[in-house]
């Protein structure tokens, strides 16, 4: 178990800072989310900036693609550095070969599915992927209520991970006060935006949310 810092809420005026703020703090992976202005109405940024911050760390990047036509940015994506593509299920017709495109380019393969989907629009899927991220909040935004009633999906999830080997982690809300209940529900990764970098230390933040969920 272990939290993952989403760089979506930090100041990216400092970037490097911000980064090396979470390393020191003992991260080992961090979030990319990549919006398209599309998929969801928001945008911010893409392989290059994956690959600018690829320079100043060598944590494992998990980009989470919240685009329209992933197909055609996979590739860019894990030549910039990423080590795991998350594509979501919705709005996708070639998800197999997507996830396998992944996994041949070297990369870990992502599916994530927003809490209005149903588990069953996975279900299919788990069998090619390495990675499951359930989305607590609607893709778009950091700093939002956590919609709870999706953590059910990270239980179902849970009983095919003896099946099928894969990571599940939870996106959207997760602070201090949530941690306990998506632990409980039986999450690997847990994804932090605000609750880190919108905090005055986020050093400081991630480690207090790695303790706290230590004794959740
Ligand atoms: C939302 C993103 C999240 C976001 C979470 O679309 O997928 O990764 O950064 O932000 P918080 O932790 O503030 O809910
Ligand atoms: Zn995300």
């Amino acid at each position: 178990m272990e939290i993952v810092p989403s760089l979506l809420s930090a100041d990216f005026t400092r970037l490097k800072e911000e980064i090396q703020a979470v390393e020191r703090a003992g991260a080992r992976r961090l979030h990319l989310d990549i919006m398209d202005g599309h998929f969801v109405p928001n945008i911010t940024f893409g392989p290059f900036i994956v690959a600018a911050i690829r320079k100043i760390t060598k944590l494992h990047l998990e980009s989470h693609l919240m685009i329209n036509n992933p197909e055609r940015y996979i590739g860019k994506f894990i030549k910039a550095g990423s080590n795991t593509v998350i594509i979501h299920v919705e709005n996708n017709a070639n998800i197999i070969e997507n996830l396998r495109y992944i996994r041949k380019l070297k990369a870990k393969a992502g599916l994530v599915l927003n809490p209005a989907t149903p588990f069953t629009a996975i279900e299919k899927y788990l069998g090619y992927i390495d990675h499951l991220l359930v989305m607590t909040v609607n893709p778009g935004f950091g700093g939002q209520v956590m919609v709870k009633k999706a953590l059910t999906k990270v239980t179902l999830a849970k009983s095919y991970q003896q099946k099928y080997n894969f990571l599940i982690e939870v996106d959207g809300g997760i602070h201090l006060r949530t941690l306990a209940v998506v632990k409980a529900a039986g999450t690997d990764l847990f994804v932090a935006g605000s609750a880190i970098f919108a905090a005055k230390d986020p050093g400081a933040s991630y480690r207090l949310l790695s303790e706290k969920l230590i004794n959740a």
